[in-house]
């Protein structure tokens, strides 16, 4: 995967002379040190962190700890005062005002909490107001502007005016707006933070809905850690200007690393976060005959294990005892067929749901798209993953 955007280093002191901040931040101090010595905000201290082409990448971090600073850093509302932001490998911070103006105009767009409609303009004029600016003639404009306005669902409002439309409509105006640049980078600062929660996971549907067809690579600011988890790709954690953690959503669930970070982790579902292929126990073969495939648990302790065919897919369970009577020599088990198996990609939750209906208390086979057997999962694993996760947080501490 390629790098869209990186960014290396960064530093933002809100002064025109940074030297002193910078250089006691660069010697270990912490942004309340600097405010008490100098007097000067520390917005960002040393922030560095590559965005994939088409990754959806969350930030977050409590109030105060820098996020949006980042945001404006990057098309430079904010002027960086040291550090790199590499744009396709070209720096924006050594962009000239015309160079800039271009970045803005064609490469980054940002959507904001509040997101500010022209009151006195039709709907679709507001989706075409960045569309003047690049040039573009008026007739390309409006349809463009119709284009966009059909794709976050507005294609009957375009001639409303911006008060005729709920907080969720215009917060999908503003999505419309900055799609409708063409901008391969989006910027979006707590761009879903004001609606009410019903609304709110709509439009997080609608995002990961569009995203699979725009492949845009989208820089998403929140507070919410569940937002951050059902529509992040990576979760970089940002705390007093610092990036503390980064990494996939599972991996900072599992490892936060410090209790900053596992408090933001505490309340979340971990029967959605995880799914059965990420607990799953891997298999080996033990035994393959004729008549099939015995496989058992890969750490090779007896226990009960599965029956393959030649196309290692499940024909049943097998106890530990028929296990081993095979491996002497002894004939091919008869599998017991009560047996229950998932795709990889099952919830946890999903999973226990079944569990209780369909299983005869033997292991849960885990098998890939073409019905392969790949791994084995145990109640027990089950419960750990979806309870035990909090206290391994705790242990960070
Ligand atoms: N224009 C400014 N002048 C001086 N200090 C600023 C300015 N903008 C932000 N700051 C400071 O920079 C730090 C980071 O602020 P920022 O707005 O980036 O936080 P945030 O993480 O976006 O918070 P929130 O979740 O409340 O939006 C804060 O200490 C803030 O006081
Ligand atoms: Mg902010």
């Amino acid at each position: 995967m390629t790098e869209r955007l990186k960014i290396e280093h960064l530093y933002k002191v809100f002064t025109d002379k940074p030297e002193k901040a910078l250089a006691m931040l660069k010697a270990g101090k912490s942004k309340s040190e600097v405010q008490e010595t100098l007097g000067h905000v520390v917005g960002l201290d040393d922030v560095s962190l590559s965005v994939p082409s088409g990754a959806m990448y969350m930030i977050m971090g409590l109030s105060g700890s820098g996020k949006s600073t980042l945001a404006r850093c990057i098309n430079r509302l904010n002027e960086p005062s040291a550090g790199k932001i590499l744009l396709d490998d070209q720096d924006i911070c050594t962009l000239d005002e015309a160079g800039l103006r271009d970045v803005r105009r064609n490469r980054i767009s940002m959507v904001f909490q509040h997101f500010a409609l022209l009151p006195n303009r039709r709907v679709i004029e507001n989706v075409e107001f960045g569309l003047k600016l690049r040039g573009m003639s008026a007739a390309e404009r409006r349809k463009r502007a119709e284009e966009v306005l059909n794709v976050v669902g507005l294609a009957r409002w375009g001639y409303h005016m911006p008060h005729e439309l709920s907080g969720g409509m215009r917060q999908r105006v503003g999505l419309a707006r900055a799609l409708a640049t063409d901008a391969d980078v989006l910027i979006m600062d707590e761009a879903f933070s004001a609606l009410d929660p019903l609304i709110r996971t709509e439009m997080q549907d609608e995002l990961l809905r569009l995203q699979r067809t725009l492949n845009k690579t989208i820089l998403f600011i929140t507070h919410d850690f569940q937002e951050a988890l059902k529509l992040g790709t990576r979760i970089a954690i940002m705390s007093e200007g610092k990036l503390v953690r980064e990494g996939t959503p599972q991996s900072i669930v599992l490892e936060p690393g410090s209790e900053y970070v596992a408090a933001f982790t505490r309340e979340v579902d971990r029967g959605r976060l995880f799914d059965a292929g990420s607990v799953m126990t891997s298999l080996s073969a033990i035994l393959r005959g004729p008549n099939g495939i015995l496989m058992g648990d890969a750490s090779g302790q007896p226990g009960p294990g599965f029956m393959l065919d030649a196309d290692e897919r499940i024909l049943g369970t097998v106890t530990a005892s028929e296990i081993e009577h095979a491996r002497g020599g002894g004939a091919m088990p008869r599998p017991d067929t009560h047996f229950m198996c998932v795709p990889a990609a099952t919830k946890l939750v999903d999973v226990a749901g079944s569990y209780q209906k369909d299983n005869n208390g033997g292991p849960i086979g885990v098998i890939d798209d073409t019905g392969r057997l790949i791994g084995r999962l145990e109640a027990g694993q089950i419960l750990a993953r979806i309870g035990a996760a909090g206290a391994m947080g705790a242990r960070h501490v």
